[in-house]
């Protein structure tokens, strides 16, 4: 049941439910949770692959972790932690370097493997270890493994070179326990960074300026365990605008903000789709065909680097050329071969891809390279001639629980084979 068969089909129409952004915000409180001894409530989270992972991380190092409905966690951190986090895990999933930061602060010391690169670029860590470093942690890699050690960390001023979220999320969780106040510059401002420290501060931390690029944390001798809510995933919202882009019709998503994906809805408009607010959602309509228009990824505000392969997916049914700039990851344009044996005419070259638009696509088994990689070919699929069979389809439930599902509501023709 590794693949999945699209077929071109009615225009879409009706309404889904977004689901929690469990991969990109849910994961990090989960790690974050380690901070304040005794239970942490964790709802709307629902299950997605890398979930398994992160459970299986903070049962690792020491957490009890219990379902206590379809989508609520309850994690007990009341015992004495274990601080390391084995290579199995943390090559599964590379957000497991999220308890560096909340083990290094609760403990004094944390030894994580290092997760490596991937299909979309290099990865460093180079940000999340200077930041640390500057707090007062010494830390050593050697033999595949992080280790960092610290009495007590304090609070420091830390200019990051690019807004990374990961190394924005991991100094945040390891600047709430410090001694003083640390002053995170060019941090990210993505609403799942928001989302995080919303949460850390119910738990009685001192966090100001989130969603700005400078924030502050005045460290708190401790935390205490409390609920949240994961907010709506953001990029799982956009993909299914931009599927209604490809296939055409009228959607409504319901659980999401729209100004969370203002960029995303502003390019969709250029092209020639209407997109507005509804009391808890999304309303959107597309005509049969969009217009092309440039598009180049950036940190939030701007176009998310994650929609960057349904918006190539997009362009190559689009009437006219785009040019697409990926300013992220180096390395995420791999994804377009499988495009191309679809008939898309996309050529990449270094950071830029240019997308010249053909009226239909033809149906062709492809393979998935990574979770959005395989998200747009599953969107390429709604107008290719016969079916796309999309394989190694595990990508895809790493963040999306229930693509097939929801798609299948809008009224597309997809279903696992
Ligand atoms: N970078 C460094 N040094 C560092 C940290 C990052 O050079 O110390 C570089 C990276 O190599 C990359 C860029 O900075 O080129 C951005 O990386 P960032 O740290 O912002 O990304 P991340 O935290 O590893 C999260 C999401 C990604 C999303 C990016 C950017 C999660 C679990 N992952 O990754 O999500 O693309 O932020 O928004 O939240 C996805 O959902 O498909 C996905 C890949």
């Amino acid at each position: 049941m590794d693949a999945v068969a699209v077929r071109p089909g009615p225009p879409l129409s009706g309404a889904i439910k977004i689901s929690g952004a469990t991969k990109n915000s849910g994961l990090k409180q989960l790690a974050a949770a380690l901070l304040a001894p005794g239970v942490t409530v964790v709802r709307n989270l629902p299950p997605v692959a890398d979930l398994e992972v992160m459970i299986a991380v903070l049962r690792a190092v020491g957490a009890e972790v219990e379902w206590a409905g379809p989508e609520e966690l309850h994690i007990d951190t009341s015992a004495r932690l274990i601080p390391e986090a084995p290579y199995d895990l943390v090559s599964r999933m590379r957000a497991s370097i999220n308890v560096l930061g909340p083990l290094l602060a609760r403990c004094g010391e944390a030894r994580v493997a290092l997760p490596g690169g991937d299909n979309i670029g290099s990865r460093k860590l180079d940000m999340h270890f200077r930041g640390l470093h500057a707090m007062g942690a010494e830390l050593e890699v050697s033999h595949g493994f992080v280790e960092a050690r610290c009495n007590k960390l304090k609070g420091a001023l830390i200019v990051l070179d690019f807004p990374s979220v990961g190394a924005t999320e991991n100094l945040v969780t390891a600047a709430v326990l410090a001694k003083g106040e640390t002053v995170i510059e060019n941090a990210a401002r993505e609403p799942e960074i928001r989302d995080l420290t919303a949460f850390l501060n119910r738990m009685g931390a001192h966090i100001l300026g989130s969603g700005t690029s400078t924030i502050r944390i005045e460290g708190v001798e401790g935390l205490v365990p409390c609920e949240t809510e994961i907010m709506g995933d953001r990029i799982e919202a956009g993909t299914f605008l931009m599927a209604c882009g490809i296939a055409g019709g009228e959607i409504e998503l319901e659980g999401v903000r729209l100004e969370h994906l203002e960029m995303v809805v502003m390019k969709l408009g250029e092209m020639g789709m209407r997109v507005s607010p509804t009391p808890d959602g999304i309303w959107a309509s597309a005509p049969e065909r969009l217009t092309a228009v440039d598009i180049a990824t950036l940190p939030y505000p701007g176009f998310a680097t994650d929609f960057m392969p349904m918006a190539i997916a997009m362009l190559a049914v689009s009437e006219g050329t785009a040019i697409v700039t990926e300013n992220v990851f180096d390395n995420r344009f791999s994804f377009v071969d499988e495009l191309v044996r679809m008939g898309a005419d996309v050529r990449t070259e270094g950071r830029y891809a240019v997308v010249r638009g053909v009226s239909r696509l033809s149906g062709a088994p492809v393979r998935a390279l990574d979770v959005r990689a395989g998200a747009a070919l599953a969107l390429a699929g709604l107008k290719a001639e016969g079916s796309t069979v999309v394989h190694e389809w595990h990508h895809v439930e790493r963040a999306y629980p229930d693509f097939v599902g929801a798609l299948a509501t809008l009224g597309a023709d997809i279903h696992r084979v």
